[in-house]
């Protein structure tokens, strides 16, 4: 809010003037400043804290505030584990919009003018495309619609996210009839714009002191909402884009090279600075997430996976805001538990993470590959389905060679089915050792009388193969959402399981649903520290994707009915056919019945005391985060969306 700070000082100052008795000022300063202080750069991992990192809110800097503003109003920005918050409901309830404890302007002004101006108001990113908001233009609103599909837009944006289902679909560029309304819905009251430590140490101290809730959002990519949130406050972590490489880390576990990246770091960026540097950084395929922020924390699977194993597997370090607004540093020595916690059990949940530390490789080769087949009027149906076994059959060879394969099967009406590899990603492979890993598979697709012309592309660099490889995806659909499943490798090994595992996907492909899937494996590498990540990648060969649509027009009650079909008709047969595994938090179902042990598996009791321990009064929550069934949001539409208020169960 840069007007903000001039409306804030000049309430500071007419309040002084006008209302000297219940003023929040006793100083005769006509404004505030940004309550932060510059502090040393040391950090326990070795690694010196970034510019944003050294300025922080301090105890000093609260005592120095007394000075300005009056105890109440300091103690809103205190640090702490406060019980006090549940005070200020008694519904067991965050505060929300027109309560009588949400803060009355004055006070976000005040916390504007603490945060140096960082402060958002939240406006709709469509919001041009409907009276109300004061910025109505057909030219911008055609923009926007014309962008709608590209992550650049919403992640450039405070607010928005790139699955608006999860916002209640209010506000959207099309004036769709089903919500032709432009209210915030599921978005976030407010955003912080955070540069540097102080501010989300405020916002975290804010929230947790007067009960409101806390949202954080980086670019916005997650699935199932996580970073909307009605009536919150939000901490956008966007702009914390620092890279550092560290030629030669060192600790007790691990000694080579590292790389230390703000919370705001996108895989494009971090491969590009990787790329500059002559070295290689686990990310994913998708260009614009957030590598550093919900990507990692989750797991994080890689083009690199089936090699050196997980994003979360890479972290070395982590700098840290915890729910009680303290900043600190998270390594195997230092704090066990949360460097266990923070890599793999999800965003959103044990803290607010400002940096991370982790491993670089050097320089790798990929070939590009490419393979597809499909039925046609000599190639059945069933023998398409011989084909894709014959393909599952190979998943072990192919991911023990080093390989990821992001490949599409997709049903085209009719009895009809096309398989395509987007791509065939063989890591540390010429043309010709790619040509020789796959030739068993290629002549027993010949036996069964599929001919294919394989191609490949040799780039002796990853950042090149990646940019060749995956091209940006599109996001911002109101009309279909996907569910997922983490394959065993026993499914592709144990013949009678295979075919089990071909019929479930066969049904899936019958009924209509495509399958978009990762054939990688994500072993915990040698020597790594045990981590939170979901046991299930360490024994997964397939992470399957599958997806369900339904009209532009269709009712919340039908949408709902979707969901159903999804969660139980579509994803039930996957489950049965690997009752033991579970599924990936970042790219699933929203409604995955027992969530507990489908994304964190064993891990779940261990995630879940620690969230008791260092969130005991659950600053942060997101859906399906560890702890999150302990809350319950009453969305607008009876939909699981972000739109309503968030209660204690
Ligand atoms: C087009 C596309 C491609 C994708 N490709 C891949 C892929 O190749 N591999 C893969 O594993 N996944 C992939 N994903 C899934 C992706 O990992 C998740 O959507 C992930 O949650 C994105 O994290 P983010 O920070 O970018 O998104 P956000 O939606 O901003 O955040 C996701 C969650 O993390 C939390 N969070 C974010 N930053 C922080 C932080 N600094 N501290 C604490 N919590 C934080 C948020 O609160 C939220 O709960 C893809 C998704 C999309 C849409
Ligand atoms: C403290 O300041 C706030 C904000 O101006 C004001 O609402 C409140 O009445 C003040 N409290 C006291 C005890 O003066
Ligand atoms: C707090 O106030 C004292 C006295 O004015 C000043 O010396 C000190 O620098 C201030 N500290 C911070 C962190 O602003
Ligand atoms: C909050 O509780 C934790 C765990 O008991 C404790 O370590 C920490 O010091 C507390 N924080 C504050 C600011 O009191
Ligand atoms: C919404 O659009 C559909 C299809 O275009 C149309 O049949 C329906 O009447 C519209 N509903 C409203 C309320 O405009
Ligand atoms: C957020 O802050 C960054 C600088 O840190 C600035 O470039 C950007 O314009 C700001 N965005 C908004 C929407 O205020
Ligand atoms: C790449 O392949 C070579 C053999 O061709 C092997 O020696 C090397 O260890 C592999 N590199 C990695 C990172 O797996
Ligand atoms: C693109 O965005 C529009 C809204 O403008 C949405 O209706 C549509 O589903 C999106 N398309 C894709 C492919 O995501
Ligand atoms: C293959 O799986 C089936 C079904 O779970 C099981 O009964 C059988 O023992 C397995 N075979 C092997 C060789 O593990
Ligand atoms: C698997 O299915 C094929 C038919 O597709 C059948 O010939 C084979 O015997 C089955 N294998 C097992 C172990 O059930």
């Amino acid at each position: 809010m840069a007007s903000f700070l001039h409306i804030g000082s000049a309430l500071l100052l007419g309040a002084a003037l006008v209302n000297g008795q219940t003023s929040a000022t006793t100083a005769t300063t006509t404004s505030l400043a940004p309550a932060q202080q510059t502090v040393s750069a040391d950090s326990d991992s070795g690694v010196p804290l970034n510019t944003a990192e050294t300025v922080q809110l301090t105890t000093e800097v609260l005592q120095n505030l007394t000075s300005q503003l009056n105890q109440t109003t300091v103690s809103y920005f205190d640090f702490g584990n406060a019980t006090a918050a549940t005070k200020r409901s008694t519904t067991g309830c965050k505060v929300f919009p027109g309560d009588w404890a949400w803060p009355i302007d004055f006070i976000w002004d005040i916390f504007d003018l603490l945060l140096g101006g960082r402060l958002i108001k939240t406006v709709p990113s469509a919001s041009s495309c409907y009276p109300g908001w004061g910025d109505q233009s057909a030219a911008e609103c055609a923009y926007v619609a014309s962008v709608w599909n590209d992550s650049h837009f919403h992640m450039e944006d405070p607010t928005s996210v790139m699955w608006p289902l999860y916002q209640g679909r209010t506000c959207l560029p099309t004036g769709s009839n089903v919500t032709a309304t432009c209210t915030l819905g599921g978005y976030p009251s407010y955003a912080v714009n955070v540069s540097n430590v102080a501010q989300i140490q405020l916002a975290v101290n804010f929230a947790r002191n007067l009960n409101i809730r806390l949202v954080v959002k980086n670019t916005g990519h997650d699935f199932s909402g996580k970073s909307a949130g009605a009536g919150a406050l939000s901490i956008w972590t966007h702009h914390l884009k620092s890279l550092r490489y560290i030629p030669s880390y060192s600790d007790s576990t691990y000694s080579g090279p590292a790389v230390k990246m703000g919370a705001g770091i996108q895989a494009q960026e971090v491969y590009e600075f990787a790329h500059a540097n002559g070295i290689t950084v686990i990310g994913g395929e998708g260009k614009t997430v957030g590598v550093a922020g919900g990507y990692i924390l989750g797991g994080g699977h890689s083009p690199l996976g089936s090699i050196y194993g997980l994003a979360a597997d890479q972290v070395l370090a982590l700098e840290v805001v915890l729910p009680d607004g303290t900043f600190t540093t998270v390594t195997a020595a230092t704090n066990p538990d949360l460097f266990w916690a923070l890599r793999g059990g999800g965003g959103s949940t044990f803290g607010i993470v400002t940096s991370l530390v982790v491993k670089a490789y050097p320089k790798i080769g990929v070939t590009v590959g490419s393979i597809t087949f499909g039925t046609s009027n000599v190639i059945s149906a069933d023998t398409f389905f011989e084909a894709l076994k014959t393909y599952y059959s190979y998943f072990d060879a192919f991911t023990a060679a080093g390989t990821y394969v992001y490949f599409w099967v997709f049903p085209l009406g009719n009895g009809q089915y096309i398989f395509e590899t987007h791509p065939f990603f063989a890591v540390n492979h010429t043309v010709d050792q790619f040509n020789t890993l796959i030739q068993p598979f290629v002549d027993d697709l010949s036996a069964l009388g599929i001919s294919v012309t394989p191609s490949g592309t040799y780039y002796d660099d990853f950042y090149d193969a990646w940019l060749a490889g995956f091209p940006l995806e599109t996001v911002g659909s109101t009309t279909m959402l996907t569910g997922s499943r983490l394959f065993p490798r026993e499914n592709f090994n144990n013949a009678t399981l295979l075919n089990v595992t071909i019929a479930a996907h066969r049904q899936t492909l019958e009924q209509g649903y495509p399958i978009l899937a990762f054939q990688m494996k994500a072993d915990a590498p040698a020597g790594s520290v045990p981590n939170a990540a979901n046991p299930a990648f360490r024994t997964m060969l397939m992470h399957g994707i599958t997806s369900i649509s339904w009209p532009a027009t269709a009712s919340s009650a039908e949408i709902l009915s979707a969901m159903n079909t999804m969660t139980n008709d579509v994803l039930g047969p996957w489950r049965a056919v690997s009752p033991n595994s579970g599924a990936y938090m970042s790219e699933s179902d929203l409604l995955e019945p027992n969530f507990q042990q489908a994304f964190y598996g064993s891990n779940y009791a261990r995630l879940y005391s620690l969230k008791q321990k260092y969130d005991p009064c659950g600053v942060l929550y997101a859906p399906t985060a560890v702890g999150s069934e302990d809350w319950t949001v009453s969305s607008a539409d009876g939909l699981p969306d972000q739109n309503g208020r968030l209660c204690h169960v």
